[in-house]
C-alpha cells in the first residue's frame, strides 16, 4: 500500500499544480500542532518568493482546491502561509481497513528491488563467557536483520566469532600446565586424537580469566601464550585439534544463550575461517602497490584529504609477519564477497571500534577486496551502564554474565506476576521469561543505539512507561478483550471513528507503513519502539473511553473488535521485529 503521507502529498502536489504552481511546493508532512491539525503543508510560504506573491494567498487558493477532495474533513489556509489539513474519517477508516485486509503485512510493501545484505553481529569471543557487551550487538543485530527481511531484503546473518587471538595461546598454556599428560602436548604424537573435548564448559570458563590474570602478572606465562598461540597459527597439530574442542565446546554452550535470547545466526564463521585467504590477501596488496613497509609493519594509508581527525594507516601485518584483528576482518570481507557477492555488509560493533572499522572498510575499497557498488555499514552502539553511570557490572563488581542478567530479570517479573497472583506457578515462570526478555531489549532497543544507556532493571519491567512490559500488556489487553467477546467476526472493514480516541488510534494505526520503513532505511530499531510506544498509547486511551463489548449496536462492537484486532497484530508484528514476543495472559 502506498503510505498515507505518500497519497496526500500526491493530492496536495495536484492542487499546487492546477493553481499554476511548481509541484515541488507540495510537500506534507505530520502537523507540529496536532491540536490544530493532522497534516500540514508548508508550500505557500516558499512559493511566495517565487511567484512573488503573498503566502497566504496561494496557500488560500490551493486549498480551496484541495477541500472539495473527499480525502479531507477540512482544508484551510493559516497565517502566514500553511495549508492545515484533516484526514476525513472515511478515509481513515478506508485506509485502515485495507490495512486489515492485507493479512500478514498490514499494508507493507516489500521494497521494489530487494538486496542481499549480510549482517556482522553478535561477535563473541571463544571461550570467554557471553557478557552484557555482547548483548547490545546481538539484540540490535537481530532486529536490523528481522527488518531487513521483512521488508524482501535477502539476509544472512554472521555471528563473527572471536576465535582466533591469544586467548586461544592462553588456554593452551593453561592446559599444559594442568594436564601435561594429554596427547595434544606430545610433538611426537601422529595418532588420532579423542572425540572427547578434555575440558567442559565450566572448566574451560575458569581456565581463560585464570590463564589472562597470571599472563599479567608472569611474562614466561606470556611468552608461553604468545608462543602457543603462534604454533597453532602456524599448524601445529595437537593444538588444532585442541582449538577444534575448544570451538565446540563454546559454541554449543553460546547457541544455548543464544536461544534464550531469541537470536539466531545463519553462519557460525569465525575469524579462524579467515586465516587462510590471508597470505593471497597479503600478496594481492603488495603486488598493487598498496601495502608498503613502515617501521617494519606492513600498512596500508587510508587517510583522505576531507578527514578533520587523523586516520592511520590499516596495518595488515605486526614486524614479526603475525596477522591482526584488521587482518582477520579484511581476509573476512575476502571470502564473503567470493561466497556471497552481498550489495551490503552491516556491522552491529561497539562504537569504540568506528576508527578502526572506518580503517578497515577503506582498506577493503581501495585495495579492490570489496566493490564500489557494495555498501559497507557500521552500526556503532553505546555502553550499556549501571545506574552508577559506569559500564554495567555485577554486585560483587565483576564482568555481568548474561545468563545471570537474564535470570535476574525474569526473578524480578516472576515476583510481580505473583504479586498479581492469578496463575499457576509453572505458567508464572513461562511468563516471567517471556515478559523478561521483553523488559531487556526494549529497554535496549528503545534507545538510539549509538547512545549509552542505564540498565534500570526496576524502571524496563514496569509495566508502565515507554516499557516492553507496557507493550505487552496492551497487546494482552487486546487479546483478552478479543477472546471475552467469543465468535464474533473480527476481519472485515472498520467503520469511520466514533470519537476522538476512536479517530487517534485509526490515525496512528496509518503511520505503521512509514515507521517501519524508516526503521529499515535507517537501521533504527528504536524508531519501531517509539512507534509502538505511541500506537499503545493511543489504543490505551481508546479503552479507557469507550465501552466496547458493550457496545449495543453490533455493527460498532464487530467495527471496534476489527479494530482492536488490527492493533494487536500490527503490535505483534512489530514486536516481532525487535526480537520478542507476547504471552497470552500476564
Ligand atoms: N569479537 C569482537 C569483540 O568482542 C567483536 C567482533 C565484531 N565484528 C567484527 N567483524 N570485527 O570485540
Amino acid at each position: 500500500m502506498k503510505e498515507i503521507l505518500q497519497q496526500i502529498k500526491e493530492v496536495v502536489v495536484q492542487g499546487f499544480k492546477d493553481c499554476g504552481y511548481d509541484e515541488k511546493y507540495g510537500m506534507v508532512t505530520l502537523s507540529n500542532r496536532p491540536d490544530l491539525c493532522q497534516f500540514q503543508c508548508n508550500g505557500a510560504l516558499a512559493a511566495a518568493k517565487e511567484y512573488k506573491k503573498a503566502p497566504i494567498g496561494i496557500a488560500g487558493e490551493v486549498a480551496e482546491k484541495l477541500a472539495a477532495n473527499t480525502m479531507f474533513s477540512k482544508c484551510e489556509a493559516c497565517p502566514p502561509g500553511f495549508i492545515n489539513m484533516n484526514l476525513s474519517d472515511e478515509f481513515i477508516a478506508n485506509f485502515v481497513s485495507q490495512m486489515a485486509a492485507d493479512d500478514e503485512r498490514f499494508g507493507v510493501d516489500k521494497v521494489s528491488t530487494p538486496k542481499k545484505v549480510m549482517i556482522d553481529y553478535g561477535g563473541p569471543n571463544v571461550a570467554k563467557p557471553l557478557h552484557v557487551g555482547h548483548l547490545r550487538s546481538a539484540i540490535i543485530g537481530e532486529s536490523i536483520k528481522r527488518t531487513a527481511r521483512f521488508m524482501g531484503d535477502e539476509v544472512i546473518g554472521d555471528v563473527h566469532l572471536g576465535d582466533w587471538g591469544l586467548q586461544m595461546g592462553l588456554i593452551i598454556t593453561e592446559l599444559k600446565l594442568r594436564k601435561p599428560e594429554l596427547v595434544y602436548f606430545d610433538e611426537n604424537y601422529d595418532g588420532e586424537y579423542p572425540t572427547e573435548p578434555p575440558f567442559t564448559i565450566t572448566e574451560l570458563e575458569e581456565i581463560y580469566p585464570c590463564a589472562s590474570g597470571k599472563s599479567k602478572e608472569d611474562e614466561a606465562y606470556k611468552e608461553a601464550a604468545m608462543n602457543a598461540t603462534f604454533e597453532l597459527q602456524h599448524g601445529r597439530k595437537g593444538y588444532q585439534a585442541l582449538l577444534a574442542h575448544i570451538l565446540n565446546v563454546s559454541v554449543t554452550d553460546l547457541k544455548k544463550n543464544y536461544e534464550k535470547l531469541d537470536v539466531d545466526f545463519d553462519l557460525w564463521k569465525g575469524e579462524s575461517d579467515a586465516q587462510p585467504y590471508i597470505p593471497d590477501m597479503v600478496q594481492k596488496m603488495k603486488d598493487d602497490g598498496f601495502a608498503y613497509i613502515s617501521e617494519g609493519a606492513l600498512v596500508v594509508d587510508v587517510k583522505e584529504e576531507t578527514d578533520t581527525k587523523e586516520v592511520p594507516p590499516c596495518m595488515i601485518l605486526k614486524s614479526d609477519g603475525a596477522s591482526l584483528y584488521n587482518t582477520t576482518d579484511l581476509a573476512t570481507m575476502v571470502w564473503r564477497m567470493k561466497d556471497y557477492n552481498p550489495d551490503s555488509i552491516i556491522y552491529v560493533v561497539d562504537k569504540r571500534q568506528e576508527l578502526y572499522f572506518t580503517q578497515v572498510f577503506r582498506c577493503a575499497k581501495k585495495t579492490g577486496i570489496v566493490p564500489d557498488e557494495t555498501n559497507l555499514y557500521f552500526v556503532g552502539f553505546g555502553t550499556m551502564n549501571g545506574k552508577d553511570g559506569k559500564p554495567f557490572k555485577t554486585r560483587q563488581g565483576g564482568v555481568m554474565r548474561l545468563e545471570y542478567l537474564l535470570s535476574e530479570v525474569e526473578e524480578k517479573m516472576l515476583e510481580k506476576i505473583k504479586e498479581n497472583g492469578t496463575m499457576s506457578d509453572e505458567d508464572a515462570e513461562k511468563t516471567a521469561k517471556i515478559v523478561g526478555l521483553s523488559a531487556v531489549k526494549y529497554g535496549d532497543l528503545s534507545n538510539q543505539a549509538s547512545k549509552d544507556y542505564i540498565f534500570d532493571i526496576d524502571r524496563f519491567t514496569s509495566a508502565e512507561g515507554n516499557t516492553g512490559p507496557y507493550i505487552l500488556y496492551t497487546i494482552v489487553r487486546c487479546k483478552s478483550i478479543l477472546a471475552k467477546a467469543g465468535d464474533v467476526v473480527i476481519k472485515g472493514s472498520i467503520l469511520p471513528a466514533h470519537s476522538d480516541s476512536e479517530r487517534a488510534l485509526q490515525l496512528e494505526l496509518t503511520k505503521f507503513m512509514a515507521a517501519l520503513s524508516s526503521a529499515y532505511e535507517d537501521m533504527a530499531p528504536h524508531k519501531i519502539c517509539a512507534y509502538i510506544y505511541d500506537l499503545a498509547n493511543a489504543f490505551n486511551r481508546f479503552y479507557h473511553d469507550t465501552k466496547i463489548l458493550a457496545e449495543e449496536n453490533d455493527e460498532v462492537k464487530a467495527s471496534y473488535l476489527k479494530l482492536l484486532t488490527l492493533t494487536r497484530d500490527v503490535l505483534e508484528k512489530s514486536i516481532d521485529l525487535l526480537g520478542f514476543k507476547a504471552p497470552e495472559r500476564m
